[in-house]
């Protein structure tokens, strides 16, 4: 995933795409680069690397950029072609007179390239993006306007793309289009800017304009014009968005990812709000728009999500299944969109997604939806490509989450699939005590959050001493199985320690031949589920062959200290709701690590918020 961004006006213009972009960061992050229109011709300046690096070039040429009229950039995710100067955004036409920044994909863009090159273009980068920049510059000898040439272009693009491209030959705007990839139009007081999320506009006005697939905006200083591929004009619609310009601020912490840890027991707090009023009463889920007795007469639901939003998937899997009985298959999406799945006009599909851009997530969903089958989408972006696909949007509500490596929005998911489980148990007249119970135990767990969040220096130095080892198993059973997936995975993106789970009934079934004083064994212990005892079995068996025990519980059984090297507590929770709690020992884990390791805790190399390739 890419992030882009333009911006006309009087302010300085580099100045605006570079904290643009810097707010796009954690799009992608392998090479940036902008292009200015300064003194009637288009300047490009790229840098491969951290942004960083464009800043510093751009800082030692202020005083011949400052007078830009209006200008483009880009932060990269390498996609076609590795991340080099040549390969980096913005790309420029062999004409010279196109120049575009691309997020998304081309897929016909080796049929258009060919047929380029017998016109007599040529090509310097391997990208899809200098097949566009061409394409619009040869339209452009016809329709002799970049709007025009722009529309006449479109048409011919597969794929998935939002453009911003200027034209040597017109000082005073430039234009942007989208298609299955998002961009937005902040509206200002003579000076207007589009980029690819909120976080790169809010400095500059909280006006915006959603643009829809197949729509082409000209920008100038004083308007923007939105008209169809058809060429129909299409009226402005602005709203107001309340995004804080802090929202995208570290807040003191040292890093994004800790910061959103720590926002994790307010998050709850709010989603909780005004659905559980009263633990009798039925739950507030007003967002569910599928007829009722549909729901009451489903014989089966399919989640589909990628990466942690899957682990959340599994947590699910495990509370629809006990609450409301009612079978659950989950399916990481790059699998079930390549088979013959069972996804029917009667299926109900609840697709999780953080950012709701996720290619595989969004091809699966589109899959699902011609099929027929009702859409329940569950995003931090409502805003995003997947809701357009879907019936009912449960949104998160968690608040941009900026580092890569997703936490306050995996329990964000957890907590919506609580509700999500409960409502369904409800529709389904399962209504009983146990419920009551479980609603609660729910508004209770905001505090036991805080909690855990409060002692944090002790998993602080229990990861410095551990951050020596270079594989851990982690094991848990039942619904913390997903939470002992979703710590490996943890683990992994940012610290690049090798961290696998597995089932702890599985330890003995082949992964136990890796065990020895090398590889610690993680798990999660809940006392009250059936496998309490199972588990320490498993810690047992792995203790014998000198395998380090760490161990993330609620239990205050004083003969645990004998068998566990480390135990990490967390407040006492029943089973059912432990995933909530149970799972932030295991981020603060990474983040220490990590942080103690000198790696990049919130850009981890080779990963991007949110992949928009299958
Ligand atoms: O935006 P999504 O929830 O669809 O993203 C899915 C995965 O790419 C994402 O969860 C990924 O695994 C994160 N880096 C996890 O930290």
């Amino acid at each position: 995933m890419c992030g882009i961004v333009g911006y006309i006006g009087d302010n300085n213009v580099s100045e605006i795409l570079l904290k643009g972009l810097d707010n796009l960061k954690y799009r992608g992050y392998d090479s940036a680069g902008i292009a200015l229109f300064n003194n009637n011709q288009i300047e490009i300046y790229k840098s491969v690397g951290k942004l960083e690096n464009l800043k510093n070039k751009m800082s030692k040429i202020v005083s011949e950029t400052k007078d830009s009229l209006f200008g483009i950039g880009h932060i990269r995710w390498a996609t076609h072609g590795v991340a080099n100067e040549v390969n980096a955004h913005p790309h420029i036409s062999s004409n010279k007179d196109i120049v575009v920044v691309h997020n998304g994909i081309i897929e016909n863009y080796k049929e258009l390239k060919e047929n380029l090159i017998e016109k007599g273009y040529s090509f310097a980068s391997q990208t899809d993006t200098e097949v566009i920049a061409n394409l619009i510059s040869d339209e452009y000898k016809y329709a002799l306007n970049l709007k025009d040439a722009v529309r006449n272009a479109l048409p011919k693009l597969k794929g998935a793309y939002a453009i911003c491209v200027m034209c040597k030959n017109e000082s005073d705007k430039f234009v942007v289009a989208r298609k299955h990839a998002p961009l937005i139009i902040g509206v200002g007081n003579n000076e207007n800017i589009v980029a690819s999320d909120l976080p790169a506009i809010i400095a500059i006005t909280s006006d915006v304009i959603y643009l829809n697939d197949e729509e082409i905006a000209v920008i100038k200083k004083d308007s923007v014009e939105i008209e169809s591929v058809d060429g129909s004009l299409i009226p402005l619609k602005i709203v107001k968005i309340s995004m804080e310009v802090d929202a995208v601020s570290k807040m003191g912490y040292k890093h994004y990812m800790l910061k959103e840890i720590n926002e994790q027991p307010n998050i709850v707090r709010n989603l909780l709000n005004g659905r559980i009023s009263d633990v009798n009463a039925k739950i507030k889920l007003d967002e569910i728009k599928i007829p009722l007795d549909i729901l009451r007469n489903l014989s089966k639901i399919q989640i589909i999500a990628c990466g942690t939003s899957l682990h959340a998937g599994l947590v699910g899997k495990y509370l629809i299944e006990d609450l409301a009985s009612v079978p659950v298959e989950v399916e990481p999406a790059s699998e079930y969109i390549y088979r013959n799945n069972t996804t029917d006009a009667n299926s109900l599909v609840i697709a999780i997604s953080q950012s709701g851009e996720t290619a595989d997530t969004l091809t699966a969903v589109r899959q699902a939806r011609e099929k027929g089958a009702y859409i329940v989408v569950i995003t931090n972006r409502p805003d995003s490509n997947i809701t357009r696909y879907s019936d009912s949007i449960l949104n998160v509500n968690a608040g941009i989450e900026v580092s890569v490596a997703a936490t306050k929005s995996y329990t964000a998911q957890l907590l919506m699939l609580y509700l999500f489980a409960i409502y369904f148990a409800e529709v389904k007249g399962k209504s009983d005590d146990r419920i009551s119970l479980i609603k609660e135990e729910l508004l209770s767990i905001p505090t036991k959050m805080e909690e855990i969040l409060s002692d944090d220096s002790n998993i602080e130095s229990v990861a410095d001493k551990l951050s020596k080892f270079k594989n851990f198993i982690y094991i848990g059973r039942g619904v913390n199985l997903p939470t002992a997936m979703e710590g490996a995975l943890k683990l992994k993106e940012v610290s690049y320690i090798n961290a696998n789970a597995y089932p702890a009934g599985e330890l003995k079934h082949g992964p136990i031949a890796l065990l020895d004083e090398d590889v610690p064994i993680v798990s999660v212990l809940i006392p009250g589920y059936i496998t309490y005892d199972k588990i320490i079995a498993n810690c047992e068996e792995a203790k014998a062959r000198n395998a380090k025990l760490i161990t993330v519980t609620s239990s205050e059984d004083e003969k645990l200290k004998n068998l566990f090297d480390v135990i990490v507590k967390i407040p006492s929770v029943s089973d059912l709701l432990s995933p909530l709690l149970s799972v932030i020992p295991f981020q603060l884990f990474a983040y220490h690590i990590s942080n103690f390791l000198g790696k990049d805790v919130d850009q981890p190399r080779n990963l991007a918020k949110s992949v928009t390739v299958e």
